[in-house]
């Protein structure tokens, strides 16, 4: 059954401890903390040491979406304040067979990100250092955009490439995921979901109930 994570960049920032411990209460499978700088994507969210504050919070797997120039460099500083998992994006680091290995070497899930627009040949000669790719269903940088259609056959064809080659990567999907959305990127092979303001942190409705929602409609 595929994973779901509650993307906490979504919720009441002022009060993240409460969402946390409210939807560790339901059945979560990771927290998915997206982290901007300003340059990569025009925004910035979390950082570090909100990390390791709510890293006393919860023993719920952090997976940290780091959208950042030059991620290489922040590797140690996100492993240090609790990270589970780091995905980088292939777009924002040059040397990345080493960036993924610098996540491996600390014990944690490496994973790939993809912009919509960038093409899965990126993984042709990387697949063996990666434990999971990331793939934007929406441009980076905000919450509340519109799905991108053209990337349902993208997670089909990698989806595919993964069966071929039997490899142990697993699918993630972050942007716009949805009750309208879950169904086809389940059908096309996403295994891991990150719910945002899309299907999970609506303003009319209660988080629990949202989550059960959520736990009910892909089981
Ligand atoms: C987009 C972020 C997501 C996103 C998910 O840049 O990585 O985590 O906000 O939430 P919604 O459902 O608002 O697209
Ligand atoms: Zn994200």
């Amino acid at each position: 059954m595929a994973k779901i994570g509650p993307s906490l960049m979504c919720a009441d920032m002022g009060n993240l401890e409460d969402a946390i411990l409210r939807l560790d209460q339901k059945s979560v499978d990771f927290f998915h903390l997206d982290v901007m700088d300003g340059r990569f994507v025009p925004n910035f969210t979390l950082g570090p040491d909100i990390v390791k504050t709510l890293r006393s919070h919860t023993k719920t797997p952090f997976d940290i979406h780091l959208m950042i120039e030059e991620p290489e460099k922040y590797i140690d500083v996100f492993a240090d304040s609790g990270a589970d998992m780091i995905s980088v994006h292939v777009e924002a680091t040059t040397h990345l067979q080493r960036t993924l290995q610098l996540i491996r070497n600390r014990g944690l899930k490496a994973g790939i990100a993809l912009n919509p627009a960038t093409p899965l040949s990126n993984l042709d000669y990387i697949w063996d250092t990666i434990d999971y790719v990331v793939l934007m269903t929406v441009n980076p940088g905000f919450a509340g955009q519109k799905f991108i259609p053209l990337v349902y056959d993208k997670i089909e064809q990698l989806s595919q490439y993964i069966a071929e080659k039997q490899l142990t990567i697993d699918i993630q999907v972050d942007g716009n995921i949805s009750f309208e959305t879950i169904p086809k990127v389940l059908e096309k092979g996403a295994d891991m979901l990150v719910c945002g303001t899309s299907s999970l942190f609506k303003k009319d409705n209660f988080l629990e109930e949202a989550m059960d929602d959520l736990n009910s409609f892909i089981s």
